[in-house]
């Protein structure tokens, strides 16, 4: 039996009781930094302009909505990804997943440090774009694979960046290989 033990970045958990001790109401509080583009650290800086090209790249003709995704691995390489849509719906790939598939088949040894998300639609996105659940899920199985944080780096196509330490805090009470037996 393996015994691999998972990251888990908790977030900090505010609790407060009632009158009735056994009812706890409990909140999570998520953590960001938010940036402007000349603020945004170099290394995230360079991660999001690619990013930014690779949404140009995305197979989009049913949603017209074109998300571009860049991450950086441990050893430097940066591996991108946009958007695959299909005539039967579900068989398309988000960006996001595109990007860290391709990364895992092509490095499978290498912990992946940061990923920048974008997209382009036919009106204006001025606020962050997030990664869908599943996309959340299927990025988190790699920071727990590597046992470090991947750092998230959000924008629209303008606007505000929003910076998260780890995946993680985007995905509470997540699912983790903690709870299978192998
Ligand atoms: N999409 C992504 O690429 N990433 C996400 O996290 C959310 C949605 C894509 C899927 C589809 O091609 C289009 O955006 C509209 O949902």
């Amino acid at each position: 039996m393996c015994c691999k033990k998972n990251v888990r970045n908790y977030y900090p958990i505010f609790s407060g009781t009632g009158d009735n001790p056994t009812i706890m109401k409990k909140e999570l509080k998520i953590h960001y930094t938010e940036y402007d583009e000349q603020n945004l650290p170099q290394a995230d800086r360079e991660l999001l302009a690619k990013a930014t090209q690779m949404a140009q790249t995305a197979y989009a003709p049913y949603s017209h909505f074109k998300v571009g995704a860049a991450l950086r691995l441990k050893n430097g390489a940066v591996v991108c990804g946009s958007n695959q849509e299909n005539a039967a719906y579900p068989s398309g790939l988000c960006a996001e997943r595109v990007a860290v598939f391709s990364a895992a088949a092509s490095y499978p040894d290498q912990a992946i440090e940061a990923l920048a998300i974008t997209a382009i639609s036919s009106k204006p996105i001025n606020h962050p774009i997030a990664p869908c659940g599943a996309c959340r899920q299927s990025i988190i199985e790699y920071e727990h694979k590597f046992r470090q944080p991947i750092r998230l780096i959000l924008r629209g196509s303008s606007g505000k960046i929003a910076v998260f330490d780890s995946i993680g805090s985007l995905l509470p009470f997540q699912f983790n290989n903690d709870e299978l037996d192998f």
